[in-house]
């Protein structure tokens, strides 16, 4: 079964082709970044029209490279949401028409899963139940998997998620949009013990997670700094940096040793963008061998949003979903609305 994937919930077009025998076969991205970067955040007009110049292109690219025609591809699966509802529509209707053209099943994917069991596409695959951590640019949550669908939410941030509060502070500190992956590249040469930022509701007795204020603790900081010293240079904005990815990678390692705790799962799975940041995957790591407990990531270019996650979780939904065309988007969709296998 070869199935058609295609991502376009942001800023970020992606295609793949999965293979259920075979595995991945092919995956082709291109990302708006540096389009948006000028206007310092995702502008949806801008995002939708690129997705419309990008997404045929990268899907003859992933038949090229494999020398498959599109007759070969048995199902298309899509991303309906939550994102961008302009944005959402290009893959949408690209991925209906094809599939009508093609007359084959079309496969509605939440972009949120596709994340979730972005992990299944590394070897060795987490094994069914497993704890995620998804820590992506608009959701940060804690989630018991038991199989497809069976999503149970433990706890999730009450405000901004963790890739929003890693660009949001990087863009304060006067670094080009997204920021969360240069933000943790500059803090690698930061100090850790020069400043200290609050850890929010790290002590509190549920499973919820608060980032928007560490934010404010941020551009206090970079005040005082300012008053007394002047403008920021390098060697204090690294320190920062530091200080920030330090306080925000104690929430969630701390956050998910409590949820393995209380749920007495022995697998926790982490995926969404923030699971590339190289400081979260060394402290879960050390925290894994200590605790004994297995910690499983996407390959790092899965990470962030592509094609291959959401050809992957359509090939899943393909075995017991009954594919519906239709030309509707879901920009907010609840993860645990979705049926189970
Ligand atoms: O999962 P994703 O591609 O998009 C959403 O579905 O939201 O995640 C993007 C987020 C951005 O906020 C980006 O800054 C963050 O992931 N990110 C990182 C790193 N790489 C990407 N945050 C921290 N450290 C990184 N290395
Ligand atoms: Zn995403």
């Amino acid at each position: 079964m070869l199935v058609l994937g295609i991502e376009s919930s942001c800023d970020e077009t992606g295609v793949a082709l999965y293979d259920s025998e075979r595995g991945l076969v092919a995956h082709h991205l291109h990302t708006q970044m540096a389009m948006h970067a000028e206007y310092g955040g995702v502008v949806p007009e801008l995002a939708s029209r690129d997705h419309i110049r990008r997404v045929i292109p990268l899907t003859e690219a992933c038949l090229a490279e494999t020398g498959l025609r599109l007759t070969d591809v048995d199902a298309i699966a899509y991303t309906q949401g939550p994102g961008l509802g302009g944005a959402l529509l290009v893959g949408t209707s690209v991925a209906n028409a094809l599939a009508f053209g093609l007359d084959i099943p079309v496969i509605a994917v939440h972009h949120l899963e596709g994340h979730l069991l972005s992990p299944l596409l590394a070897e060795p695959r987490p094994a069914f139940p497993f704890l995620a951590l998804l820590v992506s640019g608009g959701h940060t949550q804690l989630m018991a998997v038991h199989g497809i669908g069976h999503y149970e939410v433990l706890g999730e941030t009450l405000d901004d998620a963790a890739g929003e509060a890693f660009d949001k502070t990087a863009k304060l500190l006067g670094i080009d949009y997204p920021g969360g992956a240069t933000l943790s590249r500059l803090a690698e040469s930061g100090d850790p013990a020069r400043f200290t930022l609050p850890r929010p509701m790290l002590n509190s007795p549920d499973l919820d997670m608060s980032f928007s204020g560490l934010k404010t603790a941020v551009l206090t900081l970079v005040r005082q700094q300012e008053a007394q010293n002047g403008a920021i240079d390098d060697a204090t904005r690294n320190d920062i940096c530091r200080a920030f990815q330090e306080a925000i990678v104690e929430v969630l390692v701390k956050k998910s040793l409590k949820a393995l705790k209380q749920t007495g799962m022995k697998r926790l799975v982490v995926a969404g963008g923030v699971g590339a940041n190289r400081q979260l995957r060394t402290a879960l790591d050390l925290a894994a061998s200590r605790r004994k407990f297995d910690v499983f990531y996407p390959p790092l270019a899965l990470c962030t949003d592509n094609g291959a996650m959401i050809a992957f979780a359509g090939a899943m939904r393909l075995a017991f979903a009954h594919p519906a065309a239709g030309f509707s988007v879901k920009p907010r969709w609840d993860l645990a609305s979705l049926p189970a296998a």
